[in-house]
């Protein structure tokens, strides 16, 4: 069993202190909206994934008024215990540790308490541009792939040097012929190995995300989930040489990985154009499934469920298969909120299974 069994907040969002304990595999979390459930969530995500599922700046999640955060979790793992701790300083500086020993890189805890958040701005995914879907198949791989987030980090780093040189050099109307190699032969090392990395993860993932979806919706609806790079058609190397001079005119590199994207089709027209709610919805869901199914057979234990407002999102039946999924086969500790006591409270009833239940 993987699982949070207590977590403690301090000057973390809308909670000055208050520390919470998770005896059941599944926790029911209900309270008035803007009561910290989201927050309460989101602190269990902090732990697993050093950082918060929806907001980039540390500092946003500082209690207002106040310097500095902390968040301590105690997990249960593989039948032991572990101490995991995020804080954020007064002078603004993050230290996470695993049972007092202090990581010099952040990328080394991920994949190390892997969950799967559900949230309500998650259709996102399916709905925005290319960014919100590399996010997420950038977070999943990384918690497979140890050495991916670096070569990831690394890829994105050369880039914005090689933007920076584009810039100066457009500027300047030259540029150094030999450092522009370097860039690009940095660029193409970590491009290729990343594009090879999704390739392969995809052809696997986007099959099982597929199959989710027939299960969730009752039928595929004709759609077609493909992986969607520039590196499909053409080598990296091909690419930086022919758009550089277009490159050096928008000062910025136009082709690459970073523009690699999850092709989404129905009917041979783009899914978000045509798709219902329901399908919308059934689509998250699948993705967030298949992710939650590939983690746990790579890691051999359920990753923690992390499900918000999902009340709100589905119909009951879809609901109560959803429940009966995530609580009783899935394996995993599960936490959902909601804003209605009663409403989780019939619906664990129907599952037949121990719960807690918090009220925020
Ligand atoms: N940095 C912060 N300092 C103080 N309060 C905060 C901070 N960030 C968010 N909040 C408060 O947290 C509340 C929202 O919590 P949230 O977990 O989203 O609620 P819920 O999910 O129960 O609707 C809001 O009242 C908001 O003002
Ligand atoms: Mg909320």
């Amino acid at each position: 069993m993987f699982a949070c069994r207590q977590i403690s907040l301090t000057q973390f969002r809308n909670y000055s202190f208050k520390q919470f304990n998770f005896k059941q595999n599944i926790t029911g979390i209900y309270g008035k909206n803007g009561s910290g459930k989201t927050n309460l969530l989101d602190a269990v995500y902090y732990l697993c994934f050093t950082k918060s599922s929806f907001n980039s700046s540390d500092n946003q999640s500082v209690r207002e008024g106040f310097a500095g955060f902390r968040i301590e979790g105690n997990f249960e793992k593989n039948e032991e215990e572990k101490k995991v701790v995020c804080v954020l300083r007064e002078n603004n500086r993050k230290e996470f540790s695993v049972d007092d020993i202090v990581y010099q890189r952040f990328s080394g805890h991920i994949g190390k308490f892997p969950c799967i958040m559900i949230a309500p701005d998650d259709v996102s995914l399916i709905t925005d541009g290319s960014e919100e879907r590399r996010k997420f198949v950038d977070t999943l791989i990384s918690q497979l792939q140890h050495d991916y987030l670096e070569q990831l980090i690394a890829y994105n780093k050369i880039l914005q040097q090689r933007n920076s040189f584009l810039k100066f050099a457009s500027e300047r109307n030259s540029y150094d012929e030999s450092l522009l190699e370097i860039l690009n032969s940095q660029l193409l090392e970590k491009g290729n190995f990343i594009y090879e990395r999704r390739m392969n993860f995809l052809k696997t993932f986007l099959p099982q995300a597929l199959q989710q979806y027939i299960s969730i919706a009752g039928s595929d609806d004709n759609l077609v989930l493909e992986y969607d790079s520039q590196l499909n058609n053409q080598s990296f190397e091909e690419l930086l040489q022919q758009n550089f001079q277009r490159d050096l005119y928008l000062q910025r590199t136009g082709c690459g990985i970073h523009k690699d994207d999850v092709l989404i089709e129905m009917r041979e027209s783009n899914f978000k154009n045509i798709a219902s709610q329901g399908q919308r919805k059934s689509l998250l869901f699948a993705f967030k499934l298949a992710a939650f199914e590939t983690l746990k057979e790579n890691k051999g234990f359920s990753p923690i469920l992390l499900l918000d407002d999902v009340f709100e999102k589905l119909d009951e039946k879809r609901m109560q298969n959803l429940l009966e999924y995530v609580c009783v086969q899935s394996g995993a500790q599960v936490f959902i909120t909601d804003t209605h006591k009663e409403r989780l409270q019939n619906a664990f009833m129907k599952i037949g299974k121990d719960y807690d239940l918090i009220e925020l």
